[in-house]
């Protein structure tokens, strides 16, 4: 993991900090913590624990944050669906103005079961499928992302049997260290993704010759969590040497997919700024005459999400917290050694003593462990948790490991909420299971 790009303060943020850092939290004194209006303890005390709650507000106020700092660029934001792709969270995105990038056939099919218009749709990957192609090409969506000389001739194939024309972008890979987690850094040479910078512009040439296919433009995603502007200067600088480039060939070039990777503060960092970033934008790149196109995906719904969890047990004298939500619901802490915030719910508990304890779930595994060392109100069994900034890349990472079945979904509107999905039962884990009649008895 590269050195982080700002100074951690030791020892951990208290309560008091992290929620003054979250506009979107409170600690009321009797009804202890808020995401907006609503007390959370009202959302666990009706669906159980564990559950995900997500705050509306938040999401429209950041994506509002964003299309202002890009005001005046020509730019539209095209949520990145991974991150969280509940349904209600894309039609909060889309009422706010915002297209969809989407990585699969599922994430596509959501985006439109969400009303998204096929035109505000754009297809990013390493490994699209034919069958994913002619879906897009079928539904007319804005543009593909190529990523290899490959994946071009097989759209170009299906365009063509279809009888139809594909405007696409060449995913360029500008080789830029992002100075994120390894596992999330994407722009670097010896990374899968995108076609070598050296090699861009003849396929680009060679694109312009192909059956069904319309290049208009470059992409490039240089990774996740970034919270410095250097490399997307770095990035941004290349790809307009690129866009000059093709075009002293004498080929058209309309389009810029400039990526998401624009990084929150799940601590007490500052979380990077939009307008910082618009500034990169506008500096690298406000000259060209571009479509712009920005794919933030965390930014947008991390803070917005916070995971309940009830404390199960403490063991050896409080060293252990052992909660009843684990790594099968968010993965992030055990994957990349994520840190994400953990507070008490109730007034009374934030104001506990410190205590420093391992904060973990109830998986067989180690790594089923959110947080290690951390100094938090201790907490003892019964007490409830909120785990902060899990809305990107939370639920949509779940899995059903240890058969736990997908924790239930509330979403928070000012001082209302509503479930916006239910607990998976029980039965629906093996639903689509079958016992054949070798397997014994
Ligand atoms: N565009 C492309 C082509 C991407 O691959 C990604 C994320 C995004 C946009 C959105 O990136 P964001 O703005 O959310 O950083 N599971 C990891 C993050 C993986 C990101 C993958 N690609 C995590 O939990 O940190």
């Amino acid at each position: 993991m590269a050195e982080p790009a700002y100074a951690l303060n030791e020892p951990d943020p208290s309560v008091q900090e992290l929620i003054a850092a979250r506009p979107q939290l409170r600690m009321d004194a009797q009804a202890g913590l808020m995401l907006d209006g609503v007390p959370l303890a009202r959302i666990a005390a009706e669906l159980g624990t564990p559950a995900w709650v997500y705050s509306a507000e938040t999401m429209r106020t950041r994506l509002h944050a964003l299309q202002d700092a890009l005001g005046g660029l020509n730019a539209d934001v095209h949520y990145a669906v991974k991150a969280n792709d509940h349904l209600a969270v894309l039609r909060i995105f889309a009422a706010g103005g915002a297209g969809a990038d989407v990585v699969s056939e599922g994430e596509l099919r959501r985006a439109r079961q969400a009303g998204i218009p096929a035109s505000h749709i754009v297809f990013s990957g390493v490994g699209k499928t034919v069958r994913e192609l002619t879906l897009a090409v079928t539904e007319g969506i804005a543009q593909v992302n190529i990523e290899s000389p490959a994946e071009l001739d097989m759209l170009s194939a299906v365009a063509s049997r279809l009888g139809r024309v594909m405007p696409v972008v060449l995913r360029i890979n500008p080789d830029v260290d992002a100075g994120t987690h390894a596992k999330i850094t994407t722009g670097k040479a010896d990374n899968k993704f995108g076609i070598p910078f050296d090699d861009a512009a003849d396929l680009y040439a060679y694109a312009a010759t192909l059956p069904g296919i319309a290049p208009v433009g470059l992409a490039l995603h240089i990774g996740s969590q970034i919270l410095t502007l250097a490399p997307y200067r770095a990035a941004y600088q290349r790809a307009a040497e690129l866009v000059r480039g093709l075009r002293e060939r004498g080929l058209a070039v309309e389009r810029l997919d400039c990526g998401g990777g624009i990084g929150i503060g799940y601590r007490d960092e500052p979380g990077a700024s939009p307008t910082g970033f618009a500034g990169v934008l506008r500096a690298t790149l406000g000259n060209l005459g571009l479509k712009l196109m920005v794919e933030p995906g965390r930014w947008l719904v991390g803070p917005a999400g916070v995971l309940l969890s009830e404390v199960v047990l403490t063991k050896g004298d409080g060293r252990f917290v052992v909660l009843d939500a684990a790594m099968n619901d968010l993965i992030r802490p055990a994957m990349y050694d994520a840190y994400h915030a953990i507070v008490p719910i109730s007034p009374v508990d934030a104001l506990a003593p410190v205590r420093q304890s391992d904060i973990v779930g109830p998986i067989c595994e180690t790594g089923d462990t959110f947080a290690r060392s951390r100094r938090l109100p201790a907490v003892e069994a019964g007490a409830l948790v909120a785990i902060l900034d899990a809305g990107a890349y939370g639920a949509v990472m779940s899995s059903a490991y240890n058969a736990r079945p997908a924790a239930p979904i509330a979403l928070v509107d000012g001082d209302r909420w509503t479930t916006i999905r239910a607990r998976q039962s029980y039965e629906a884990l093996w639903t689509n299971e079958i016992v054949p009649d070798f397997s014994g008895g």
